[in-house]
């Protein structure tokens, strides 16, 4: 049984699904206004998914810029280069960020969202985002802490039982915690982190946690989890929306940094 999240055609697909919800959204708008991208820039996405956050970037950065997505799973790169066809300034390879098919010193700025906490080797990865990038160029690294997750149950032991299972579709579940020492142990310089906050008191099937809840299903029924426990897990949260006694809260953090020069 595998145990890691396989990026397949369904994956990519809740993927863009997720990246519809307003947290999702607003989350992008953060990451942009967190990077400070400027017209005319080089940037590189890496483990850019369905393409939302390359097309918006496109816009900021112009057609003097360049928006570059990177991505190993190719359903990914099909939908995101449909997403992005007709903007000149974007591009998309297949790859891993273990090994950047790219330059040393390419790219203005590179950031990787919700991609770092799937990697076995995230010390590797940033040593290849930090050779690619520009001296003084800058990175921003996106993730949740799962640990910090709130998910209101009548049935804390299922929640805890289901999420205990849900972890492992993860390298590291709460990687934020040490991604500050291994930014620094990569060599960049200046690291800050920021936090963003999702808290949902209503029930959505198009939320952030409303898509979530479908990733939970499809994983943990894949790791031996039964349909029926999956279902009553998953009821279990409807019914608290239809009551209107739902709550949903998650800790992401976005780490930026720069490489000294
Ligand atoms: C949860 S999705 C996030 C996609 C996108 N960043 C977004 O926020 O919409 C994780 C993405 O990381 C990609 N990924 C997984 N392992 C990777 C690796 N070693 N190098 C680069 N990307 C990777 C997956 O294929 C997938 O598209």
């Amino acid at each position: 049984m595998e145990d890691n999240l396989e990026f397949d055609d369904e994956t990519s697909r809740l993927v863009e699904e997720f990246n519809s919800s307003q947290g999702a959204i607003e989350r992008r708008r953060k990451i942009i206004a967190a990077l400070a991208l400027q017209a005319g820039e080089a940037i590189l996405d890496v483990g850019s998914g369905p393409g939302n956050q390359i097309f918006e970037m496109s816009s900021v950065v112009g057609p003097a810029g360049r928006v570059q997505g990177l991505d190993p799973a190719e359903s990914a790169i099909a939908i995101a280069s449909r997403r992005c066809s007709g903007l000149s300034n974007v591009h998309f390879e297949l790859g891993d960020v273990a090994q950047l098919p790219f330059e040393d010193g390419t790219f203005d700025a590179v950031m990787s969202s919700q991609v770092f906490e799937y990697l076995e080797n995230v010390g590797g990865g940033l040593q290849e985002i930090y050779r690619v990038l520009r001296p003084g160029g800058r990175v921003l690294i996106h993730d949740t802490d799962w640990g910090a997750l709130l998910w209101r149950s009548s049935d804390a032991q299922r929640m805890a039982r289901v999420m205990g299972v849900f972890d492992g579709h993860l390298a590291d579940p709460y990687l934020p915690q040490i991604l500050a020492p291994k930014l620094r142990d990569a060599g960049f310089s200046d690291i800050k982190v920021e936090p963003i906050v999702q808290v949902e008191t209503k029930f959505d099937p198009g939320s952030v946690s409303g898509v979530l809840m479908k990733f939970v299903v499809g994983y943990v029924e894949s790791q031996g989890v039964s349909a029926s426990e999956a279902s009553a897990w998953k009821e279990d949260l409807e019914n608290l929306g239809a009551t209107r006694d739902y709550f949903f809260s998650s800790n992401e953090y976005m780490f930026t940094g720069r490489k000294p020069g």
